[in-house]
């Protein structure tokens, strides 16, 4: 028997995550802006999806350069989208939906506005002088350290008042705070345990390398910094008595290998992003070749029991290409963002799935059939079960934070607002709100909603995909991935063809002959013969799981 308790205890590991952007998904008053109030109305649109974990992109005052990911006041609410009442609702009505809510937690920065910087800036023997990491001399040419290259020159910027420069590894108007000052260091507790005091599940913690490897400290500081990590260990063990059960679930775009670091024996991060699968998914899908995939997931390091990979294919970022090797980037460019504006920093594409494959639905169902059948826990970003397009006018990352399209009304159902007050235009061409939205789809059994909604129902009900230990299975075709996931006495079986042309995928399973394997998208069964071979057949771009009966023995679900 399958020790299901522990799915519960370790909700996270089968949890399936939406990361979504309070001020561009519902504007409950007609002023142009997503609110909470907006968003606390679909709640039971989340929840009928299948939706267990939200993930709210940040909600505190902000002089919103960087839509939101520059905070004024980490204990605040944006008035634009409500308050902490407001908070509080919603937090309430999620979790009586069987919905955790986990945040933005960003403690690499703050907005130069916060008042720790306008202190800081104010003098050298300001209290808060070291709230930032300041030096005297002249920087070195630091301009391929600047997160984005378009509008930074460097990580360091001279400040006239007190003629030093301080540290800002994104934009100069987000200093970095001195993590190695221990005063700052309990700033950060106050403001964890205040959002878990109001029934917060966890955090998306933003930026993590930034202020843990590439620490620039100030004097002293130094010297109690030895040890960056046990910074991480401390937010750690504070978050773990607060509340047993809350997560952190880090960025941290680094190679594999060092991401081990981070989960530490189980007392970092419990969670990180797997950039790289996402990354090597990408390029697989271009090459219709499964090689670099299953490559990437072959090469995921073994990772403490307590800990677990999120899996993504889109973010509210750029789809970051950055660990591909710049002719692998190239191929993937070539195949799914070929024109410059399509294409940001030199290593990301501005694009979302559907519009990258050209609208091919076979394409479209065939990248989300893996996002929810490989191992870790899923994480979607709003509008991917609608299969929205991107803005390619917007700025920058802003082409993908489109409103999401509800119907097709009006601004897509977003707000009653004039057209000119929206906070961001709804995607203006074929994948407007006239074409792709949740209203029609959900009336629609063959829609992507339904797919997707679909895929998450499996997904939940199988917790071996979220916990179980991966296998590539072996069969004779590169463009096709045939892996399974088994946890105690459950077993996944899944197949998918990357490539336009149909496939037979024979296999041979480590499991009895007479084994039944029993489609978990259609209705069809195959029997495994005396030495636990089968056969499968794909179409092109098509996409298959079992789970697995013993002989004689039915399985539910
Ligand atoms: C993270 C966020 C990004 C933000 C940056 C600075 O990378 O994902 O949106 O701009 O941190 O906070």
């Amino acid at each position: 028997m399958t020790r299901i308790t522990e799915t519960s205890d370790q909700w996270w590991k089968t949890a399936v995550i939406y990361c979504l952007d309070v001020e561009t998904f519902l504007d409950s008053d007609g002023d142009g802006v997503g609110d909470i109030a907006g968003l606390v109305e679909r709640i039971d649109y989340l929840a009928e999806l299948g939706v267990t974990c939200l993930w709210l992109m940040p909600f505190y005052p902000t002089p919103d350069r960087d839509d939101g990911y520059d905070v004024m006041d980490f204990y605040g609410v944006d008035q634009r989208l409500g308050n902490h009442g407001d908070v509080v609702e919603l937090i309430r009505t999620a979790k009586d939906r069987g919905m955790r809510v986990i945040t933005d937690l960003l403690i690499n920065h703050t907005s130069d506005q916060h008042p720790w910087f306008k202190a800081s800036r104010k003098s050298k023997d300001n209290p808060f002088r070291d709230y930032y990491v300041w030096r005297s001399d002249t920087p070195p040419d630091t301009s391929d350290m600047a997160v984005f290259p378009d509008k930074e020159d460097g990580i360091w910027t001279y400040d006239e008042r007190t003629e030093e420069w301080y540290l800002h590894h994104f934009y100069s108007h987000q200093p970095d705070l001195n993590v190695a000052n221990p005063k700052v260091r309990d700033e950060i507790m106050k403001v964890i345990g205040f959002w878990l005091e109001l029934g917060i599940d966890g955090f998306r913690v933003d930026a993590v390398p930034f202020f843990l490897e590439d620490v620039g400290m100030s004097g002293q500081d130094a010297d109690a910094m030895a040890e960056p990590h046990d910074h991480l260990k401390n937010i750690r063990a504070f978050l773990s008595r607060r509340r047993g059960d809350a997560i952190l679930l880090g960025e941290v775009n680094v190679p594999h290998e060092e991401q081990v670091k981070y989960f530490a024996d189980g007392q970092q991060l419990h969670m990180m992003f797997d950039f790289v699968t996402m990354q090597k998914l990408y390029l697989s899908l271009a090459r219709a070749d499964a090689g670099p995939l299953t490559e990437a997931l072959l090469a995921r390091p073994q990772i403490p029991e307590d800990c677990q990979w999120a899996t993504f294919v889109r973010n509210h970022d750029e789809l970051t290409l950055d660990k591909l090797t710049e002719e692998e980037r190239q191929e993937v460019f070539a195949a799914f963002g070929p024109e410059e504006r399509m294409q940001l920093y030199g290593r990301g594409l501005k694009r979302r799935v559907p519009p990258m494959v050209d609208g091919d639905p076979r394409r479209v169902r065939l990248v989300y059939s893996l996002l929810f059948s490989l191992p870790g826990t899923p994480s979607l970003f709003y509008g991917e079960e609608i299969g929205m397009g991107e803005d390619l006018e917007a700025e920058g990352r802003m082409a993908v934070r489109t409103p999401m399209q509800w119907s097709p009304e009006k601004n897509g159902g977003f707000s009653t607002a004039p057209p000119s007050k929206l906070v961001a235009r709804p995607v203006p061409d074929g994948y407007g709100p006239q074409f792709v939205n949740a209203w029609d789809q959900m009336r629609d059994h063959d829609s992507l909603w339904n797919f997707v909604r679909h895929l998450v129902q499996i997904y939940r009900s199988h917790p071996e995909l979220g916990r179980g230990s991966f296998q590539v299975l072996d069969q004779p075709h590169p463009e096709v991935l045939a892996h399974c996931v088994t946890w105690e006495d459950r077993i996944v079986v899944a197949v998918h063809n990357l490539s336009g042309d149909a496939h037979a995928v024979p296999l041979r399973l480590d499991i009895p002959g007479g084994s039944v394997l029993e489609s978990l998208l259609s209705r069809e069964e195959h029997e495994t013969d005396d030495d636990g071979a089968v056969q499968l057949d794909l179409d092109g771009y098509g996409y298959r799981w079992f789970h697995v009966h013993p002989p004689h023995k039915l399985r539910l679900p």
